[in-house]
Order: structure tokens, then C-alpha cells, then sequence
């Protein structure tokens, strides 16, 4: 934001301080370890938002200088707020409030808003940088199942918000296209596979097949041999084996690129495990060099143990490579081509010890940038719903889900607003909002509790919530039939609602780079949860009389300050949808 209220406070009470307690100042510069200038900074990070708006905007707990002035923070309140000779200032017990006029905020952000659009919010900060992100990355001899949902619905969303504050994103699809379950894959699908019907349904025909496998491995356990034997095959390049292997990487990508499109994600490059075959030979010898490999039970590994771990596994006794050492190839060649400022893996917690290996090592090589590797976890999602989840064994499909979102959504629609144009296409928005906004709405360590009376609920906390919002916001910009202006009176701007309302919109910015730095696509969501609540609140604000105030009255002057503000609300909101990856309907 071009103008920080925040720092505006803290210099008057940098200011204030500086002359009430002139000859202590260096006891306090001294405690916080700052000078001058860094004490006004410091006083910014110390600023609170009030729980209640009425209090003020802003408030300083004296708290922090008691100790050193050696005055309780009542008393210090007291004599700071004397010299603060402004009236947006004032003291409650040991807090220093501050409140910004409600035409100020208005002119500082509405004109802003108005301007930039979609761009409001964003910064340069990340200008220069790149920032790669690994997410999503199905496995292609197992279903693409929610499980990998999460991780492309925050990794798509992380992407969003990293490049709306202009660093520059590399998305990357590590896909899980090499490994022994190839071996079982084809081995299956040469004793009971069939193209025609591979063809049809491919990802949910191999995970059939991979069932099939596991099945009948427990009677006949000289399958597992055979099988490991495939894959050593494929490794060697036998062209039987390359050849299945191709086709059941064409045609799952094709399938899980058709889901990515349904979703509007998409990636820089499709480097999965298999690109990284041809370099194997080269991590192996650097780690050799550095002397960090040893050999155990035939394997070679990283011993980990001094660092309280289990060990890095790099090549298994049978000269097979790894999950790990595609994973270091991954590093090596993600540093050399990108130059990254940040690696990102958004992959299940259930993964935490693997990166935390993986990391180890690149540190242990003594590369620089091993701590700007960053492993982004999250919880799992469970199914309540149990028939959704009883499909041979627990896996559940993705497409299966977007396809019931979007049928409920359908149901819904023509329920409450069987006119609208286009049901299908708004169906599909709002079947995508309730399932992105499924995984996004909570904090990512957490758990996903899956229901879908829940996740389609237009009044809960939820996606088509979010968007049925959006939709009135537009309904209102529509029925007020003029051009919306900029140059409004913004000292119409008066009211609490108003005033909550505004705040609420000049904070985006900083949740956006919160959500940036703590790697945390919920913030957006309980962002936007709260801009609904207080633009709800503004929409059934109440005069002295207890009437409805209408948005849209004969005062000509008032109406368009409103609208200017309606239509910021929109602007942000459908902002924030964006960043989670969430469409807006202009109707629904
Ligand atoms: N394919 C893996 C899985 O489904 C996830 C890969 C994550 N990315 C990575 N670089 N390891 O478990």
C-alpha cells in the first residue's frame, strides 16, 4: 500500500515517546536493540489491531516500555497520549488507541481499487525471483485421487499468490512415472491387459490392474519377482517394456491434463521421475566425492543417524535408484536451471521425514541453498460421506468427485434459480469452488473432513458462499445501471459498517504477503470469509429507525459513494477467489 496508517501511527508515537522519555532513550534503544529510526519500526510491529472497531484502528500496548521506563502502563499511556496532539488518538487503561478517519481510508483505498482492478494488491517485492514450485505430481500406476488434490489445490494457489507479488513461478509436475511399480504394471497388464478397454478409462483401468496385482501377489508371491524383474527390463531399455511404459504415461497424462484444464491449472514443465533417469550416475558420484555415501546390507546410503534420522537411500541392493535419489537429481537440476530463490514441495506431511533427508543431504554437501528448500506439508482428506469412499479399497477419484460437485451444484441451481443462463457452466464453478475451497478453507496441517452437505452450503463457510457473495455484489454493480466513479464525496463515508468495511479491503495486501510467507493459502480463504461478514453487515446495516439503509436510493451523491465501495468489495473478492484458484460467477 502507497500509504501505511500503520506507520504514520507509529512515527507520531515514536515521536511522543521520544519526548516524554528524552532521557531514557538510551535504555530503551538499548533493550530493543534499536536506534531512532528502527524504534519507530519497532513501535509499527507492535501496533494490535482492537477486537472492537469502535476502540480505534490501531492500538500501542504500553506494556512493552514498562519494565525499562520503570512506570506502569497506565501511567506511560497517560503521558504519551498528552503529547500526541491529535484527536484520533486516545488512551484506554494501558493501550494508546488510534483511529483513522473513515474518509481517509476510503479516499486512500477506493481510488486505488479502482484503478488496478484485478492488480490491486499486488507488489514487486518478489521482482527477480523465481520461485519453483513442485505440486500435484500424481503417480501414474496409481489413480489420481483426492489425496492429490490437496496438493494442487495449494499448490496452484501458492503459485497465484507468489506471482501476484511479482516473483516469478516455475510450476513443476514431478510425476510419479518411474519406479518398481512399473514393473508390476506391466507385468499386469501383459497377463490380463487389454488396449481397447486401457484406452477408455486409462487411470482407473491401471489402478484396476494394479489391484489386481496386490490381489494376486498374496496367492502367487513368485509375482513379485517377475515383476521386479519388468522393471529392471524397462531400466535396461527392453522395448517391450518401454513400450508399455509409454503408453501408460500417454495416456494417463492425457488424462490427468483434461482434470488439470476442468481445474484452469497449469504447469511450466512436466518433469517427473523418469526425466531424471540419465542422471542418476552423476548425483551418485557427487555424493561419492564428498565422501557421504556408505554401503549397508548391499544398499548404498546416506547415513543420517548422528542427525537423529534414518538413512538417505540411494541405490537398493539390485542397483535400482530411488524415490530420494531422483528426488536429489531433482535439486540439482531445479538449482542449475532456475537459479531458484525458494524450491517449494507441497506434498503431504505423510512425506516429512523423506524432504527432511533429502534437505539434509544437499546441506551436508555444503550447498548454499539447502535452506531455501522449503517442504510444504499438509493433512489428509477424509471422505464422511462412506459410500464416496468404498471404492475398491479407500481410494477415491478425483474426476468422480468434480463430477458429483458439479451434479449437486445442478441440483442446487435449480432449486433456488432454475432461469439462470447457463446452469451447466455455473454449475461446474461452484462444484470446483466447493471442493478447492474444501481444501484451502482450513489450515493445511489439519485435516480435511470431506461432506458435502458442508462443502455446497451457499450460507457456511464455504466456496459457493464465497461466490454466491460475489454473485450479489455483481447483482447490485448491474442493477445500478451506471458507471461506477471514482471521484465520490468521501466524507459520505461515515459508518462503522463502513469504516470495518474499508479496513478490511486496505488490509489485503498484507494478508497476501502472509499468506506468501507462511506458505498458506488459508489466510486468503478467512480473509475473504471476513470480507463477506462485514460487507453482509454493511448490506443490512439499519438506520436510527430501524429501517433497512438501501444501497441504491434517490440521493444521487450517496448511492455513488456506495457503489464505489460495492464495487471495490467485488474487485476483491473475485481477486481473492483467483488466488485460491476459484472462478466468480457473475450469477448464480
Ligand atoms: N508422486 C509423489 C506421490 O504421489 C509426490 C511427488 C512429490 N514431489 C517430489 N519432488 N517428491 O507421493
Amino acid at each position: 500500500m502507497d500509504i501505511s496508517f500503520k506507520n504514520e501511527i507509529a512515527t507520531a508515537i515514536g515521536r511522543a515517546v521520544r519526548s516524554a522519555y528524552g532521557d531514557k532513550l538510551p535504555e530503551i534503544y538499548g533493550a530493543f536493540k534499536t536506534d531512532e529510526t528502527g524504534f519507530d519500526v519497532f513501535i509499527e510491529s507492535k501496533l494490535e489491531i482492537p477486537k472492537d472497531i469502535k476502540l480505534g484502528d490501531y492500538a500501542f500496548p504500553t506494556f512493552v516500555l514498562a519494565k525499562i521506563v520503570r512506570e506502569k502502563p497506565v501511567e506511560i499511556a497517560g503521558k504519551i497520549a498528552g503529547l500526541l496532539d491529535n484527536d484520533s488518538f486516545s488512551v484506554a487503561g494501558p493501550y494508546i488507541n488510534c483511529t483513522v478517519s473513515t474518509s481517509r481510508v476510503a479516499e486512500t483505498i477506493l481510488p486505488q481499487i479502482f484503478e488496478r482492478g484485478g492488480g490491486f494488491g499486488g507488489s514487486t517485492i518478489g521482482e527477480g525471483k523465481k520461485i519453483v514450485i513442485d505440486f500435484s505430481s500424481p503417480n501414474i500406476a496409481k489413480p489420481f485421487g483426492v489425496g492429490h488434490l490437496r496438493s494442487t489445490a495449494i499448490g496452484n494457489s501458492l503459485y497465484r499468490i507468489f506471482e501476484k507479488l511479482g516473483f516469478e513461478c516455475v510450476g513443476v509436475n514431478h510425476l510419479g512415472d518411474w519406479g518398481t511399480q512399473f514393473g508390476k504394471m506391466i507385468l499386469a497388464f501383459i497377463k490380463w491387459g487389454d488396449r481397447k478397454e486401457l484406452e477408455k478409462e486409462p487411470v482407473k483401468y491401471l489402478y484396476d490392474l494394479y489391484v489386481r496385482f496386490h490381489r494376486e501377489e498374496e496367492e502367487d508371491p513368485s509375482l513379485s519377482d517377475d515383476a521386479r524383474n519388468w522393471f529392471r527390463k524397462l531400466e535396461k531399455g527392453d522395448s517391450e517394456a518401454v513400450e508399455l511404459w509409454n503408453l501408460f504415461k500417454d495416456y494417463s497424462l492425457r488424462e490427468f491434463e483434461r482434470i488439470y484444464k476442468i481445474l484452469g491449472i497449469k504447469f511450466d514443465h512436466y518433469t517427473g521421475e523418469s526425466f531424471y533417469n540419465d542422471k542418476m550416475d552423476a548425483v551418485i558420484e557427487r555424493l561419492d566425492k564428498a565422501g557421504l555415501t556408505k554401503m549397508s546390507q548391499g544398499a548404498l546410503i546416506v547415513d543420517l543417524e548422528e542427525y537423529g534420522m534414518t538413512p538417505c537411500l540411494l541405490r537398493k541392493a539390485d542397483g535400482a535408484t530411488l524415490y530420494s535419489t531422483r528426488d536429489l537429481a531433482g535439486i540439482f537440476y531445479r538449482h542449475e536451471s532456475y537459479d531458484f530463490h525458494k524450491a517449494v514441495y507441497v506434498v503431504g506431511s505423510a512425506q516429512q521425514d523423506h524432504f527432511k533427508q533429502v534437505f539434509k543431504v544437499i546441506e551436508l554437501l555444503g550447498e548454499d541453498y539447502a535452506d531455501r528448500l522449503v517442504h510444504v506439508g499438509f493433512g489428509w482428506i477424509k471422505f464422511a460421506d462412506k459410500a464416496m469412499s468404498t471404492r475398491k479399497g479407500t481410494v477415491i477419484f478425483l474426476e468422480d468427485v468434480i463430477d458429483t460437485a458439479t451434479r449437486k451444484a445442478t441440483e442446487i441451481i435449480m432449486k433456488k434459480n432454475p432461469d439462470l443462463p447457463d446452469i451447466e457452466a455455473t454449475a461446474q464453478m461452484i462444484g470446483l469452488g466447493a471442493i478447492i475451497f474444501a481444501d484451502l478453507g482450513v489450515k493445511k496441517h489439519k485435516d480435511v473432513n470431506f461432506s458435502w452437505e458442508e462443502v455446497l452450503n451457499f450460507e457456511g463457510e464455504t466456496g459457493p458462499y464465497l461466490q454466491y457473495t460475489h454473485a450479489r455484489l455483481s447483482a447490485l454493480l448491474r442493477k445500478y445501471e451506471k458507471d461506477v466513479a471514482a471521484d465520490v464525496d468521501f466524507g459520505l463515508f461515515q459508518s462503522l459498517e463502513e469504516k470495518a468495511l474499508l479496513m478490511h479491503l486496505y488490509r489485503f495486501d498484507s494478508v497476501i504477503e502472509i499468506a506468501a510467507e507462511k506458505y498458506e493459502p488459508n489466510f486468503i480463504a478467512e480473509y475473504l470469509l471476513e470480507l463477506a461478514a462485514v460487507f453482509n453487515r454493511f448490506y443490512q446495516r439499519k438506520d436510527t429507525h430501524g429501517k433497512l439503509i438501501k444501497i441504491i436510493s434517490d440521493n444521487e451523491q450517496e448511492t455513488g459513494a456506495r457503489m464505489l465501495l460495492v464495487a471495490g468489495v467485488r474487485t476483491v473478492m473475485k481477486e481473492g477467489l483467483r488466488l485460491m484458484g476459484i472462478e466468480a460467477p457473475e450469477q448464480m
